[in-house]
């Protein structure tokens, strides 16, 4: 698929992974749009993105939705990319007191807004000659991070939605990507104190792979708990454990 000259949609292209991958279509010369809420970020960035349409529109809110995607039919009919990958991860554990607003915002920011995303959006993917869905869940989608078990079962809602949608669409030109990252050094994963791999990291190899044609792109070491959940779950569930015993 060409890396130049598509129109795409980013959620959450303001911080973290989604400026990484806003940083590098934009340099490939694409139309970006970007959503996301904090305003402060978006003022900043407009600066050194002149060309990107940055929107303020918040996945937790249903008007909002809507709204976003009225603005994609309005202004972008070129529109030929969606990347889903703005996201929110929140630590507790179930012994203790959970918001249940909480609970709600994880799963409707992460897994029910992207998918309504790719839903009211499809007509405009569906009429391309190219055109592209980037799903970014996370190694947490093969194993669970204890006490992210609401977070951890979003990426893998996500995963599975995403394989059942590039079987769907196998007779399309649109392509189904689903990018795998391990930790990540963002503002998501600041009070992490495990090993991290950079932004830069991971849009390079995603950058590889994308032009390889890939639609599996595991980044880093996300292609070790793909194999270790598939051929020795035990061994997986032992590292993983012993990884979180400070939760
Ligand atoms: N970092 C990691 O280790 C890691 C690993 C695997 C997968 N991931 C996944 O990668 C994606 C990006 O994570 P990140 O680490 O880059 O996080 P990040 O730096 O915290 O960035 C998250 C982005 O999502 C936006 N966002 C959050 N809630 C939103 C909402 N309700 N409406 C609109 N935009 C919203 C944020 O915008 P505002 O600031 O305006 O809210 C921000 O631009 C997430 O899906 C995450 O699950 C991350």
């Amino acid at each position: 698929m060409q890396i130049t000259g598509n129109t795409i949609l980013i959620t959450g292209g303001t911080s973290g992974i989604g400026l990484g991958l806003l940083d590098f279509f934009y340099k490939n010369e694409n139309k970006i749009i970007s959503i996301s809420r904090d305003e402060s970020k978006i003022v900043r960035l407009r600066d050194e993105y002149p060309d990107v349409d940055f929107q303020n529109f918040d996945l937790n809110n249903e008007k909002s939705v809507l709204d976003l995607i009225a603005h994609c039919h309005t202004h972008y009919p070129k529109l030929n990319i969606i990347i889903n990958n703005a996201g929110i991860e929140k630590n507790y554990l179930f012994n203790e007191n959970v918001d249940s607003q909480i609970i709600k915002d994880e799963i409707q920011i992460n897994f029910i807004s992207p998918i309504l995303i790719m839903n009211e959006l499809k007509d405009l993917l569906l009429t391309k000659k190219e055109a592209a869905i980037i799903n970014i869940t996370s190694a947490l989608a093969f194993y669970p991070k204890t006490n992210a078990a609401v977070y951890s079962a979003t990426k893998t809602g996500l995963h599975q939605f995403t394989i059942a949608l590039r079987d769907q669409y196998r007779n399309t030109k649109v392509r189904v990507i689903e990018v795998i990252p391990p930790l990540t050094d963002t503002p998501l994963t600041t009070n992490n104190p495990h090993k991290k791999i950079s932004v830069q990291q991971l849009v390079d190899e995603f950058a590889k792979d994308f032009q390889k044609g890939k639609t599996t792109i595991y980044i880093g070491y996300s292609k070790w708990v793909y194999l270790l959940y598939r051929f020795s779950p035990k061994l997986l569930r032992l590292l993983m454990f012993k990884r979180q015993s400070h939760v």
